[in-house]
């Protein structure tokens, strides 16, 4: 094989698919092992595209593929077809070419000859949508290889115009960053952004920017002076309004960017932070150590289960629970490939017992927040409505952020994907009466 990137591309779409691997771990594991001046960005491309678009990718082989082939035939098809439809700078025979040495040397089906006429063929046929008119939903789920389960829900709860809004939002090529203004201040960091030329753009945050990811960790100079960190996760923390030298407990915590974000504001205060397996309990200690946070403690804590030790203790309290991931698929497409209808439910239920047993380690006039980073509302406005019925002792107030459009004077927000460039989040923030 002349070409390496379609062999490393199938390498890591192989663990995704066969072991329901994160795309991101898989990923950065292949790109770490590479050498300088190998494909990576050709890689990175390959595989996303091959995950943001498999159903479309499904549909497209099904026109060409009678019976589903075995897995690792069946990637490199996509492969292919994906090559096929986006990949311009490759010409279709060396696609075909390459895919067939590839087959030869990975599928253990032999099924080299299979692979060459399907994509012989794939390269010679454009793809065709369901119609939009006659078959919307289906036309969506081709479209932008959303499941159908999921499109009939957003469906119910979107309008048509915000639906495909959301369907449409694309990764965003600069990485939202919080600088860590315990030891550089905003404007220093951005004349070092300057001075290394890294490209960047204002956050609509004044403590935070988006900016080059892959170039900024190339820069020894700004090491330790941010962190990634989403918009939507600094609005959280921001929304909780939180006063310096109070008690903080954040209960489902790992791997640690909204406590040692909350930290950082409460120097003079401290953070108890759970979560409920210890190796994630390892990654808050790391994060908090290299951002050089020292006001949290951790603690391996399964937050459904009340602790007596903790009850009415706390000024602020964040539930940042568990979810169906559904805000954040630009940047895990994997979340759409994997996640399952059946599991709304039961996620539901987690985050309403997580949400009552973090509510009784509230204050009196204290704050409990619930956040997520899903978009349906059995998961978000669906669980604070389930909770505040059986909860009198508390209230919806309004969140505290920055002047951002629509969103000032709520109580519960959803933030969509495509507003300012984010992912999608809920929060909502309640006080103890
Ligand atoms: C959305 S993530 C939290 C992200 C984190 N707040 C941050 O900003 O980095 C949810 C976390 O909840 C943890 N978790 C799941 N079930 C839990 C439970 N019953 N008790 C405590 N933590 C739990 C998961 O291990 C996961 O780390």
């Amino acid at each position: 094989m002349k070409n390496k990137y379609f062999l490393n591309s199938y390498k890591v779409l192989y663990n995704i698919f066969s072991k329901e691997a994160y795309s991101q771990i898989e990923l950065n594991r292949m790109l770490n092992s590479l050498e300088e001046g190998e494909d990576k960005a050709l890689i990175t491309k390959i595989v996303y595209g091959v995950l943001e678009n498999n159903l479309q990718l499904e549909y497209y082989l099904s026109k060409f593929v009678k019976k589903r082939p075995k897995l690792p035939t069946y990637i490199i098809l996509k492969i292919g077809a994906y090559a096929c439809l986006y990949l311009n700078s490759i010409p279709s025979y060396a696609i075909v070419n390459e895919l067939v040495e590839l087959t030869k040397q990975e599928s253990k089906y032999q099924e080299a000859g299979f692979v060459n006429i399907v994509l012989k063929k794939a390269s010679q046929t454009d793809l065709e949508l369901p119609d939009k008119e006659k078959n919307y939903l289906e036309h969506l789920n081709i479209k932008y290889s959303y499941p159908l389960w999921l499109l009939n829900k957003l469906q119910k709860e979107y309008e048509k115009d915000a639906l495909e809004k959301l369907l449409q939002s694309k990764k965003n090529k600069l990485k939202h960053i919080r600088i860590n203004q315990t030891i550089i201040s905003i404007l220093d960091f951005k004349n070092l952004l300057i001075k290394h030329n890294i490209e960047f753009s204002e956050s609509p945050l004044k403590n935070a920017f988006y900016a080059n990811y892959s170039k900024l960790m190339r820069v020894e100079e700004l090491k330790n002076y941010f962190t990634a960190e989403s918009l939507g996760s600094m609005l959280i923390v921001d929304s909780l309004d939180i006063k310096n030298g109070t008690s903080i407990l954040d209960v489902c915590a790992a791997p640690g960017g909204k406590s040692c974000y909350m930290a950082e504001i409460n120097n003079k205060g401290s953070v108890l932070a759970f979560d409920i397996y210890e190796h994630r309990v390892e990654l808050i200690n790391r994060y908090a150590f290299n951002m050089g946070v020292k006001n949290i403690i951790t603690k391996v804590e399964d937050a459904t289960i009340l602790n007596k030790d903790f009850i009415n203790k706390y000024d602020y309290v964040l539930c940042d629970a568990p979810c169906s991931g559904i805000g954040v698929v630009t940047k895990k497409p994997d979340i759409l490939l994997f996640r399952k209808e059946d599991s709304i439910k039961s996620l539901s239920k987690l985050q309403l017992d997580i949400l009552q047993t973090a509510s009784n380690y509230v204050k009196v006039g204290g704050v409990l927040t619930y956040s997520t980073c899903t978009l349906l509302k059995e998961e978000n406005i669906g669980v604070i409505n389930e909770f505040l019925n059986k909860n009198s002792n508390f209230e919806l107030t309004k969140l505290n952020l920055p002047k951002l459009t629509h969103i000032n004077e709520k109580e519960a927000i959803t933030l969509l994907p495509d507003e300012f460039n984010s992912e999608g989040y809920f929060i909502a923030r309640m006080r103890k009466i």
